[in-house]
């Protein structure tokens, strides 16, 4: 695989001349493509899809795999949830279904519609607000539809799909088109695909997706025995961002 730096973008941007992938060793679909390098930099090591993974607004027009959303929703069925309830349903739409696709592009705010149409596939999150086995409110239906996305975006990323999800979009409207029930809540949206070229962006969203990642410190998170106070996890390095 040949790598080739370009000026100012160097850092993080990277064009492949080789059937793989950037970084990766992933397979790509064609004989060139640019991809951007966003690879958490962590202070420890982790799992490499964990670190692969980035939320881009440049989508490949590639199709998913059917196989491979099947993997996908196969990953999040497996999700821990509390009582194993598994309150999360999704509403999946591809661009091969045109008019689901453009119902659930139309519940999405301006900013996102802006480059989320260039997904080949639109997703819906929703949970069941109450527990099937008692009817009491499931507090924890949140925590566990986000624990099935979290799975899901762990073999997405395995699979070399990337996945953006987004809070930014009409609620009432997606409930309405997609004939939600009042004892489930949408919760978000989200848009999948394969990596695309961020010269498609325009150009102050191609500036956010060559951004580098940021984020808190360990410390800032990871408490001892007591409320913000430093844990005695060795090596947590105090107040390194
Ligand atoms: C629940 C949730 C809602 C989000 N909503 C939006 C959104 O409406 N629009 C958007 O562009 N990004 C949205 N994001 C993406 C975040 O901005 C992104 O995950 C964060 O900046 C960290 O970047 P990374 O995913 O590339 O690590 C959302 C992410 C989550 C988890």
């Amino acid at each position: 695989m040949w790598l080739r730096l370009r000026g100012r973008r160097a850092f993080y941007t990277l064009t492949c001349w080789a059937k793989t992938d950037c970084g990766t060793g992933r397979r790509l679909p064609e004989k060139e493509e640019e991809c951007v390098q966003k690879e958490a930099k962590t202070q420890f090591p982790i799992e490499m899809s964990l670190g692969q993974r980035w939320s881009p607004r440049a989508f490949s027009d590639r199709s998913v795999e059917p196989e491979k959303l099947l993997s996908l929703f196969e990953a999040a069925r497996w999700a821990p949830s509390c009582f194993n309830e598994q309150p999360w349903s999704f509403l999946v739409v591809t661009k091969e279904d045109a008019a689901a696709y453009e119902r659930l592009l139309h519940c999405l705010v301006a900013a996102n519609r802006r480059w989320a149409v260039a997904a080949p596939v639109l997703m819906l999150s929703v949970t069941q607000l109450h527990f099937a086995r008692n009817n009491k409110p499931n507090r924890y239906a949140f925590h566990d539809v986000g624990l099935a996305v979290g799975t899901l975006l762990v073999q997405a990323s395995a699979m070399g799909l990337y996945l953006h999800q987004m809070a930014g979009f009409d609620r009432e409207r997606a409930r309405t088109v997609f004939e939600i029930p009042e004892t489930h809540d949408p919760v978000a949206a989200m848009a999948l695909g394969y990596l695309g070229d961020p010269e498609q962006l325009p150009e102050d969203l191609r500036q956010r997706e060559l951004e580098p990642r940021k984020r808190k410190a360990l410390s800032a998170f990871v408490y001892g025995g007591g409320w913000e106070q430093p844990s005695r996890i060795p090596r947590i390095p105090p107040g390194l961002v």
